[in-house]
């Protein structure tokens, strides 16, 4: 499973690359609006400071198909080909996609809450699908096992499209997801913070280091006793 951040401050996304396996970087127009600068002056920069080759997925704002499309292109000309074109699965949307896909652009169909909406894009062509686990919880259906059932559908028909699960609340649901196979989680940065923030693993380090120290003396590791 790909871990992806879903965010768009470059400073966070920075310290995030520091210190955990990550695999690139998505958002939406939500995300890109709080970051309260020009869109492309801010995706650019993360471009840059995460290369050609991890990925960067970009959202579409536009609710017509031509539109969307047009926004595709530019998205594509000022971030890259690579860039995966992030589209929400609407009627307008399900046209867009076949559309860029007979371009070879890289396609994520996202804003998926039911199975036959991440079914039709995979028809169409998408890479991706984003299924929303907890707004589709908030909905009162299990958002975990709805992404366990896209994967399944997908594979069941041969189709090469992966799950890319978001809007996550909490690491167990990444963790259930990462047990299934599913191809890629987009997490915000708090909850990858979360991945590791275990107290009880502090404490037993923390522990490790007294009983040495009070043996070797304070300040002592491997590379000076
Ligand atoms: O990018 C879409 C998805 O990540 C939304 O997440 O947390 O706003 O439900 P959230």
């Amino acid at each position: 499973m790909k871990l992806i951040i879903d965010g768009a401050n470059l400073n966070v996304i920075k310290e995030l690359y520091r210190y955990f396996p990550i695999d690139g970087v998505t958002c939406n127009p939500t995300i890109l609006a709080h970051e309260k600068r020009n869109p492309y002056d801010v995706l650019m920069e993360i471009r840059d400071f995460i290369g050609p080759n991890d990925e960067l997925h970009v959202q579409v704002v536009s609710g017509d198909a031509d539109t969307m499309y047009e926004e595709a292109h530019m998205i594509r000309k000022r971030l890259g080909a690579g860039t995966y074109i992030k589209v929400p699965v609407t009627r307008e949307g399900m046209r867009v996609i076949k559309m860029l896909k007979k371009e070879g652009f890289p396609v994520t169909a996202t804003a998926i809450y039911t199975h036959m909406q991440a079914f039709l894009a995979a028809k169409a062509g998408a890479d991706y699908a984003a299924p929303y686990i907890n707004r589709i919880d908030n909905l009162g259906v299990d958002g975990i096992r709805e992404a366990r059932d896209i994967h399944d559908i997908f594979r069941n028909n041969h189709l090469a499209c992966e799950v890319l699960a978001a809007s996550f609340k909490n690491v167990q649901q990444a963790l259930e997801l990462a047990k299934y196979g599913i191809g890629a989680a987009t997490i915000s940065p708090d909850v990858i913070e979360g991945l590791v923030r275990i107290d009880a693993v502090d404490h037993a380090v923390s522990v490790f280091r007294k009983d040495f120290e009070a043996f070797c003396g304070e300040g002592a590791n491997m590379k000076n006793v």
